[in-house]
């Protein structure tokens, strides 16, 4: 099965190309890198040419409002267009858990309108909403500092490895499309500022978590279950401890758990 993956260079998208090859599939990597973008349309016909499903986890290079929402609408219409003119059967696209719970923020505004093209193309699809990375930890601790001091609020999260995500994202592009959302998150949950202040521990950087309510993610005020998802999400089996312990990239498996309450 030939599928294409768009953003098939960045963190996802280089371990989902990786696990398509390792499973037998014909996966080809799509970026600005390899001669296709979405934004102009570059490539893209050729590199849809007899394929089965499409995979969209590319990411805009900006998070400012209105190029966030830009590279969203213009690269989600250009890559369905040319998917319907390709006659592909699936298109898969990466989201985030609370994605409808965080639109005061330009870039989740900009996800929700990815989102509600997929729903309204004429392609089967299937939206995979994933809770944060925790590579992307260290990211909410530097959107999140004032001088040297983070600060957050307790809200839970329950964060993923992205090797899970991208375990998850596979099994998917694999399968029938749901022709809706599949919400995939971490085995725990955490209080927002408590996962901070073990992952700054952990890195042995100075700076201190400061709890605060008020405290904005991407500009929003979370209530205690924004982030998280709900009772059907599948969870990845990777603990945030184990991966904190490990070089990045060194984790591997994925196999269900419930859900436990971690901090
Ligand atoms: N961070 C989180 O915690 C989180 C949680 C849930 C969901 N997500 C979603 O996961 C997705 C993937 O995130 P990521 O961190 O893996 O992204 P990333 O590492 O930043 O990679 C972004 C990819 O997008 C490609 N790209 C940029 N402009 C493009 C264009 N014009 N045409 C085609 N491809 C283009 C890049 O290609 P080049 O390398 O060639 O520039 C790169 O391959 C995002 O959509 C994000 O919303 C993230």
């Amino acid at each position: 099965m030939k599928i294409v993956v768009i953003g098939g260079s960045g963190l996802i998208g280089s371990k989902l190309v990786n696990k398509l090859r390792e499973h037998g599939h014909e996966a080809v990597a799509a970026s600005p890198n390899s001669g296709v973008n979405t934004l102009t349309g570059e490539g893209l016909a050729e590199a849809l040419k007899d394929a089965s499903v499409v995979v969209d986890v590319s990411n805009s290079p900006s998070f400012e409002d209105a190029p966030v929402m830009k590279f969203f609408e213009t690269s989600t219409r250009n890559l369905l267009a040319y998917e319907a003119a390709a006659v592909v059967g699936h298109h898969v696209a990466l989201s985030v858990v609370g994605t409808e719970r965080l639109l005061e923020s330009g870039y989740f505004r900009a996800k929700m309108a990815q989102e509600n093209l997929i729903k309204a193309s004429s392609i089967p699809y299937s939206i995979i909403h994933a809770t944060q990375f925790f590579e992307f930890v260290k990211g909410i601790a530097d959107f999140s500092t004032v001088g040297n001091k983070v600060l957050l609020p307790p809200a839970l999260i329950q964060p993923m490895a992205a090797d899970d995500v991208a375990s998850a994202v596979g099994r998917i592009a694999v399968g029938s499309p749901v022709n809706g959302i599949v919400e995939v998150g971490g085995p725990e949950q955490f209080p927002l500022d408590e996962l901070v202040r073990r992952f700054l521990a952990a890195r042995q950087d100075p700076r201190e978590v400061v709890t605060d309510p008020h405290a904005r993610y991407y500009g929003v005020e979370l209530s205690e279950r924004t982030l998280v998802p709900g009772d059907d999400a599948r969870l990845g089996e990777t603990r945030f401890e184990t991966w904190l312990s490990q070089p990045t990239g060194q984790i591997q498996s994925t196999k269900p758990q419930r859900v436990r309450k971690a901090g």
